[in-house]
């Protein structure tokens, strides 16, 4: 059993009666019932995609999670002084899970002496326990107060309960994995939280050879493939499905000219697939897909013309040595 030993806000809990199993199975019922089939990526993330996630982000072709690395291990310093310029801050971070990469920060704004708290927020409790935990060793000299929630749910308390200014992360390219339409209201609901002297730093993924690109959603161990086909595993764990995930294998197409990254799972044969919760039949014809994921690549226009729409400046952008990955530092307009 875990005893809370640090301070930890729990915002998890629904209000609205739904419950998690009822939400995916409407929202799978909705997406296998469109033209064009579609499962939403959030639901790769269960204890199974999870697992393949932290496997995908060791291989050799998915250059993200180090070039991420690089950027913020060689720019720690200027990153740590541009965040305290205008004194103490809190430093909140989206999706924190186990802040590997967020703690190269602490450890450089620690070694400052900066002024700041660390307000670290993500769905999973257990994950905020062991963070807290870790940080409390590493880090005593560190405040930290985790809050357990959705993003805007712990916003909106952060609004309420700390007046300070904030420096929000965004890290990882997780902005990538949201359409266009949802990219931006989601940045223009993070700004709407944020005041003149408060900062988002975020992690994007940038345009580069196609090739490269592609390699990384289709990886020669097949950990990816099996990262997109335990969705269906899922829908049948949880919804009662009884897809046969054998005839569907993982297809992925990277489009250079809107900097896109599809992936897709595809029928191999015309086959029927019932899921219990949903109480409904699915038809595949043979090669008929359905759409899991996009994951945006970006160039500095494109990067600039988000900024604008959604009310922020690019004050900094941070690269690694090979120009694949940025963390876009945006100052509010
Ligand atoms: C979490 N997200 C930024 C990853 C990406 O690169 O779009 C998820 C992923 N999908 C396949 N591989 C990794």
């Amino acid at each position: 059993m875990n005893t809370i030993v640090e301070p930890m806000v729990d915002l998890s809990r629904k209000e609205d009666g739904t419950n998690d199993i009822a939400a995916f199975a409407q929202d799978v019922a909705e997406g296998l019932s469109r033209r064009q089939k579609h499962l939403p990526s959030r639901y790769f993330y269960d204890g199974q995609g999870s697992r393949l996630f932290q496997q995908i982000m060791d291989l050799p072709e998915y250059y993200l999670t180090r070039s991420e690395f690089e950027v913020l291990t060689e720019n720690r310093e200027a990153m740590a002084q541009q965040f305290s310029r205008e004194g103490f801050f809190h430093l909140i971070d989206l999706g924190a899970g186990d802040a590997l990469k967020t703690k190269i920060l602490i450890q450089e704004l620690a070694k400052q002496q900066q002024l700041f708290d660390y307000v670290p927020v993500d769905i999973s409790g257990d994950a905020m326990q062991q963070l807290s935990d870790s940080l409390r060793t590493e880090l005593p000299q560190v405040n930290v107060e985790a809050v357990v929630g959705e993003y805007f749910k712990a916003l909106e308390w952060l609004q309420e309960n700390k007046s300070e200014r904030k420096v929000v992360l965004f890290l990882g390219s997780n902005i990538g994995n949201f359409e266009t339409s949802e990219s931006i209201a989601f940045l223009q609901r993070v700004r709407s939280f944020l005041q003149p002297g408060d900062r988002l730093l975020m992690g994007v993924d940038l345009r580069k050879d196609p090739e490269t690109i592609l390699d990384a959603y289709n990886d020669a161990a097949g950990v990816t493939a099996a990262f997109n086909l335990n969705l269906l595993h899922r829908i049948n764990r949880e919804l009662g499905g009884d897809f046969d995930v054998e005839q569907f294998y993982h297809y992925a197409m990277y489009n250079p000219g809107e900097g896109v990254m599809r992936s897709f799972l595809v029928s191999k044969i015309d086959q029927d697939v019932a899921i219990k919760e949903t109480g409904q039949t699915f038809h595949f014809d043979a090669w008929e897909a359905i759409h899991t994921e996009n994951s945006h690549k970006y160039s500095l226009s494109s990067i600039q013309e988000l900024a604008g729409t959604c009310g922020f400046e690019v004050e900094t952008v941070f690269y690694d040595g090979q120009k694949k990955f940025a963390d876009v530092l945006f100052s509010v307009r």
